[in-house]
């Protein structure tokens, strides 16, 4: 069985991201979608924030499961037998800092192997953190994320910025 993991911080989840793993879980038996921390990061949402928005975003996907861990990437591919880390980039800036990742977790864990996808076209400069700006600003946010999380989107970041 061959398990994925795409490991992200999701502060929010965007539609660039669901473009990533819907043809992700196509090339998979299982992807996991995993939060976590990411240390140079301040998240807005919390953990479990995040894994609720994704779990309303990507319901109904048979081959998704959705999960959080904190530590190292590769311990945790290892203990859920995952073989493949999917990122996805996004402009070249995008790449000198996933092109370190992936060594270092070369170097970690040989056996496991990074994969990357290229963003479609639509979400070429789409982030969570363009997101978190629109949304705190009275931006218009339709498109950008799924539409089941919009309303939770804006309420939070609005209720930040009082
Ligand atoms: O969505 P992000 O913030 O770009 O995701 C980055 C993330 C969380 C995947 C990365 O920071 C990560 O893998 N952190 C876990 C710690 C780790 O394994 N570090 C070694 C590789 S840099």
């Amino acid at each position: 069985m061959r398990i994925y993991v795409y490991p992200g911080s999701f502060d929010p989840v965007t539609n660039g991201h669901i473009d990533i793993i819907d043809r992700a879980a196509k090339q998979c038996d299982k992807l996991i979608v995993a939060v976590l921390v990411n240390s140079k990061k301040k998240p807005v949402f919390t953990i479990e924030e995040r894994v609720e928005l994704l779990k309303c975003a990507l319901a109904g996907r048979p081959n998704i499961e959705i999960d959080s861990f904190t530590g190292l990437t590769v311990d945790y591919l290892k203990r859920k037998n995952a073989s493949v880390i999917i990122r996805g980039l996004r402009a070249v800036s995008d790449f000198e800092n996933e092109f370190q990742m992936a060594i270092l977790n070369k170097q970690l864990s040989p056996d496991i192997e990074t994969i990357f996808m290229m963003t479609s076209l639509n979400y070429l400069y789409l982030s969570s953190s363009v997101v978190r700006e629109l949304a705190a600003n009275n931006g218009n946010i339709d498109g950008l994320v799924p539409d089941c999380i919009k309303d939770r989107v804006i309420e939070k970041l609005r209720s930040l910025k009082k």
